[in-house]
This record gives C-alpha cells, sequence and structure tokens, in this order.
C-alpha cells in the first residue's frame, strides 16, 4: 500500500497523512492529521462533549465515519467513548472505497502509525476481515459494560448500506468537492437524511457553496463554525424541520 499511496507527510502536529494516487490530493490539512480528528470532528461537533453527560439508558448511537481513509476520525470516536467510560452502545460504520487502505490499516507493519498510541494499534489491528467488502471489530467497556460494533464497508459509498434513523453523528470527510463530487451531491445528503436520527449532527470541513447548496436541497439546514488556526471556518448541519 506504501508504494500505492505515494508518500508520507509530515503534518504540522508531527502526526503523518498521505496523498491518495487517485484523487491526487491529501488526506488531511497540512495543519495536522490528528489535530484535524479532534478539533472539528471530535470537538467542534459536541461529539466528546455529549458523551461525557450521555445517560446510561440513552438508545445506541450510530456514528458515520466516510471515508474511512488514515482511520483517524474513526481511531478518535473509539478512543472518545472508551475515554468516557463507554456510557452508551455504539455502532460506528466507516465507508472506504479503497481495499488497500483498509487492508493496511489493519496490519501492524502500517507505516502511517508512527507515533500513534498503543490503544491506536491495538484497535486498529483487531479489525477482522469477513470477507472483501466487510470488516468488523467490537469491545465492551469494562466499567459499564456497553458495546462499541466497529464495521468497515468497503464498497462505493453511495451504495453503502445504512440502518434507517439510526445515526447521531455523521463525519462528513470525503475528498473535496471539486475531486470527489459524488459525495457532496444532494442524493448523497438525502441518503445520510434517510440514515439519521432526528437530532443528528454532521460536520465537515467543506464550507464551499456546492456543499451548502446540496445539504439545503436535501433537507438539512446548516450554520459555519470559527475554525481552529490556518482555516477559518467549519459547518455543522442538522435536519431542517421543514421538510
Ligand atoms: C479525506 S479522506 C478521509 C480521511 C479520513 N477520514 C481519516 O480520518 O484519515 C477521504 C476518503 O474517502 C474515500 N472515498 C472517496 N470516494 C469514496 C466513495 N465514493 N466511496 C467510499 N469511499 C470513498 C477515499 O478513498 C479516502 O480514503
Amino acid at each position: 500500500m506504501q508504494e500505492a499511496l505515494g508518500y508520507l507527510v509530515q503534518t504540522d502536529d508531527g502526526s503523518l497523512t498521505a496523498c491518495h494516487p487517485d484523487y491526487d490530493e491529501a488526506f488531511h490539512s497540512k495543519q495536522g492529521a490528528l489535530t484535524e480528528a479532534e478539533s472539528l470532528y471530535r470537538d467542534a461537533s459536541g461529539f466528546a462533549e455529549h458523551m461525557t453527560r450521555a445517560a446510561e439508558d440513552e438508545a445506541r448511537w450510530g456514528v458515520l465515519d466516510l471515508g474511512l481513509g488514515l482511520g483517524y476520525n474513526a481511531l478518535m470516536t473509539i478512543e472518545t467513548w472508551w475515554r468516557c467510560g463507554g456510557p452508551v452502545d455504539l455502532e460506528l460504520i466507516s465507508l472506504e472505497h479503497t481495499a488497500l487502505l483498509v487492508k493496511a490499516l489493519a496490519d501492524t507493519a502500517c507505516e502511517w502509525k508512527q507515533g500513534w498510541s498503543p490503544e491506536w494499534r491495538q484497535w486498529s489491528q483487531s479489525l477482522d476481515c469477513v470477507d472483501s467488502t466487510l470488516w468488523r471489530a467490537s469491545w465492551r467497556h469494562p466499567q459499564s459494560g456497553r458495546e462499541l460494533k466497529w464495521q468497515v464497508q468497503v464498497g462505493d459509498a453511495r451504495q453503502a448500506n445504512l440502518p434507517e434513523a439510526s445515526l447521531l453523528y455523521i463525519w462528513q470527510d470525503a475528498f473535496s468537492p471539486k475531486k470527489n463530487p459524488e459525495l457532496w451531491t444532494p442524493e448523497w445528503f438525502a441518503k445520510l437524511r434517510r440514515a439519521s436520527r432526528p437530532d443528528v449532527c454532521l460536520v465537515t470541513y467543506s464550507v464551499a457553496r456546492v456543499v451548502k447548496d446540496s445539504l439545503h436541497e436535501a433537507g438539512w439546514e446548516y450554520r459555519l463554525l470559527k475554525a481552529s488556526q490556518h482555516k477559518k471556518q467549519w459547518l455543522r448541519a442538522q435536519l431542517s424541520a421543514k421538510v
């Protein structure tokens, strides 16, 4: 996979990213692969804060991780649940069409894990290959007894099998709308809408006009968030009550 990935690049926070050869675009901003996972998807979304006050009897949380890439957002999700004492059952669904990435992530020799914590390495290496389209891992939290199930669906996200009305958080992290337009369309956001709970929260790094228009057309309303450091804004969306 390393050959296919081209070269690894060290981002400003020391974590490694790479360039996808087919898209000719980096998986993360130069500011930091880890920083992006933590500052946008974990903190600005409200996910971590929500997890700390999740009632023990709350229904299962569904989290959609589009796309898996190098695994930063997925592992941040697992870590947040783990550190908060596993207060809820959580179903994490990662979507990724580049099968080699999933295989590399599950491998102990994966080069972009340099600097990762032992937990991140262990969690990523827990993924078991069920067949060419599905990888799985699951853990029960020792404190709460709650379960986290992680599945990676390998294939085009547009054909993904998403349970209806189940998602509470969505990490919308495709490549840019210019390079990866199929995952920023009204049809895509309508699919996400059908899979979402009424109180869903979607976050993404892109504030491009086409993203806002597609969300609006598919029945989402959005607001812009003040981003950290170099990037000016991120976007957070919820279902529009009007549709
Ligand atoms: C910006 S990267 C994601 C980075 C990732 N979230 C992380 O934390 O490392 C976008 C990912 O989406 C995947 N992708 C692009 N188009 C896709 C599609 N139609 N279906 C499934 N995955 C897709 C790419 O292969 C790439 O791994």
